[in-house]
Parts: C-alpha cells; structure tokens; sequence
C-alpha cells in the first residue's frame, strides 16, 4: 500500500488474536501498521507484533528492493510495536535505532541490550533529515506509555501518531472508525485525557494532510472530524445527548426496573437511550459508552454488603480513566439492607464534577408503586 510516493506501509493484519493486550475483545482483528519511507536514507516506523516477524521483515524487504534501511524509528515500546527490534536490528547490522532515551531504557529491559553504539536519542524538537523528508519528532509521553514520542515529516506533511488516532480492527474489514476508535481510545487511553490534550495542542500548530497511526486505517480526508472527536474524548466532553444504564441482575428484578427507566426515558423524549447489562456485555463497550454520553444511571443490587461485582469492577473502569462531567442516577435493589447506592456514591466521590440527581431508586427485592413512581421522579429528573 502506497500511503505518498516514498511512504509505504508495512503493516500487518493479525485474525488470530484472543484478547487484545490481554483483555479486548477484537472481532474484527487488529492491525500492527509499520511503514518505510524511501530517500536517500530509508527509514522504517515501528515493527510489529511478534507472531508477524516473518511477514513484516518480507514487507519491509520488498518495499527496499532488499535494500537495508539505515534507520528503525522506535515510537512506542510496547511489544505489539516493539517486539521484532532486535530481529531488525540482527538482519539490518548497518541500522541504527532512533528513539527516546526512556525507550532506549525499555529495550535494555525487553531485549537485555540497548543497542548502545547503533542508538540515536531524539527528544522534542528534534530532527533527522532522510534527503528530502526532513523528519521532526514530538515528545507524546503517557500516549499511551512514557516513552512515546511521535513524528512528523515537513516534507509529505504526514504525522506518525503512534497509538493516538488508533483504532480496534484489521485493516482488511470494514467498519465504522468511531466506535472502534472510541472503545480502543477509552479502554487504552482514557486515563490520560490531559496528555492527549497536550499532543492535540502541538499537533494544531502543524500543516498535516495524513495521520499515519499505528492502529487502524491511515486517516487522509476529513481530518477536522477525527482530531475534533479525540478532543471531545480526552477533554472527558459529552460526545452524544443521551442515558447510559449499566446494571446488573440477579433474578430479574432489577433488570425490570431498568426497562421501566428505559421506557420512561424513551416516552419523555430523550434522544437516545443505551443499557447495558454489565455481567453479559463486553465490559469495554459499557466503558466507552459511559464516556460518551452525558448521563449515566448505574443500578445494581447489594451483595455482601458492597455492589455486584460487575458493578464493582464497571465503576473501577470508570474511575480508573478519570471519568468526569457527567450526572450520575444511581437504583439499588435489597433485600433486607438495601446500601448499594451508598457504596456507588462512595466509589464514585473522587471524580471530578459529577452531579448526583436528587431522586435515587431504592427496590426492596421487587418493583412496587413506591418505586416505580422513584423511577418515573428520576426519569423526568433526567430529561
Ligand atoms: Fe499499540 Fe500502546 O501499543
């Protein structure tokens, strides 16, 4: 794939993957982009996950007509990008590695060595000429690891975003970019909202006509729309008007008076209403659709004097990212001493301008008149 004359890519599709860094789930598959640009130096971004060595180094070779590329530019040191370096760097022996120190750092803890007479440490501002491609590199710590830096070439004004931009998904399958975009950013991302923001600021101040990221499809046309939604996403911004339920159930009841929320919210009018049922969905898409809509209602019962555990493990996600400014409605459901509103408002406490509404629901074992009247109040509350 030509990305400009000189840029091309060498990237591979992984169909084989379970779980994405351990925990997402990809139905669709990942992509582990690399790309060459040819110059009078070559120089190849990033190398891919370790099952595709063979693949990528025949990419990389046929896109050189077998020449050997005189620099390997590390972006990002996690193995997914990270884990044919040292393969690179025993088939190309006249390369060099350029990169950040704190990745020089990284690769003596992955690989025993850190390549001490091939390196070049870059830092912010720097920049490696290849002949005509004059390349400029940008600090991007914590976007996603402390050793990111990004790049960006003057010359086919491309930016080299690293993970930023990044999306679930093979390139050789089709889908919407925004809500695989969004799940991969909330889920890998999210916690580091201001460093995204610090990246966007020094991005704004570059002429850029492609995003080369390491994930997912190279962005060309329309880049106002992809850098607006990664600044509603990492200014913690409402995306989409809207209520988001997350619950879980345990014979049903509580699952009864989600869908009377639902209903209610519907029959009042509001623009889009989302449930999630936290034991039986992919906990990542809840995530995600916590952080894009703008009210979120969490219902669920008390267990063992605490919350339901996927409740639990759900509002850990949430805080974890640092999500914020949003209103909260919060349901329990008891038996005898009903206190999981208290304990989500507790777990909740440390978030930053969060609005509680003023009704909250409690179910004692089963919906009655009490309580569906609690689930209408904070339906209108809501709307
Ligand atoms: Fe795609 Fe943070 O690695």
């Amino acid at each position: 794939m030509e990305i400009t004359n000189d840029i091309k890519y060498a990237g591979v599709n992984d169909h084989e993957i379970d779980l994405f860094e351990g925990q997402y789930i990809v139905e669709n598959g990942m992509a582990y982009n690399s790309y060459v640009i040819l110059d009078e130096k070559i120089a190849v971004f990033d190398t891919v996950d370790a099952n595709f060595k063979e693949e990528w180094l025949k990419n990389v070779a046929d896109i050189t007509s077998e020449k050997a590329p005189d620099y390997l530019i590390v972006q990002h040191m996690e193995p997914d990008h990270s884990a044919n370096i040292a393969v690179f760097m025993e088939t190309y022996p006249s390369a060099k590695i350029v990169s950040s120190a704190k990745a020089f750092t990284m690769m003596k803890q992955f690989f025993g060595t850190d390549f001490a007479d091939r390196q070049i440490i870059v830092k912010e501002g720097d920049t490696l000429s290849l002949g005509k491609h004059e390349l400029s590199f940008i600090a991007a710590p914590m976007v996603h690891w402390p050793e990111v830096i990004v790049t960006y070439d003057s010359y086919d004004k491309v930016l080299f975003s690293a993970d930023g931009f990044g999306k679930f998904g093979a390139l050789d399958v089709e889908e919407d970019w925004a809500c695989e975009a969004r799940r991969y950013y909330i889920g890998i991302v999210g916690k580091f909202g201001v460093q995204v923001q610090n990246l966007l600021k020094k991005a704004a101040g570059l002429d850029i006509s492609t995003i080369c990221p390491l994930h997912g499809p190279i962005l060309k046309e329309n880049l106002g729309y992809y850098l607006d939604l990664y600044n509603t996403w990492s200014s913690y911004s409402v995306e989409t008007e809207g209520v988001m339920i997350a619950y879980t159930s345990v014979y049903g009841n509580t699952k009864k008076a989600v869908e009377l929320l639902a209903e209610k919210l519907e029959s009042f009018g509001c623009p889009k209403v989302v449930v999630n049922d936290l034991a039986r969905c992919d906990m990542a898409e809840a995530v995600e659709d916590a952080f894009r809509y703008g009210k979120l209602v969490l219902a669920t019962t008390t267990y063992n004097g605490d919350v339901f555990p996927f409740m639990r493990e759900f509002i850990h996600d949430l805080t974890e990212r640092n999500f914020q400014n949003r209103t909260i409605g919060l349901m329990e459901n008891g038996s005898w001493a009903p206190t999981a509103v208290k304990t989500m408002q507790k777990m909740l406490e440390g978030c930053k301008n969060l609005t509680f509404t003023d009704t909250s629901v409690q179910i004692m074992s089963a919906l009655n008149d009490n309580s569906a009247a609690q689930i209408e109040s904070l339906a209108k509350e809501l709307i």
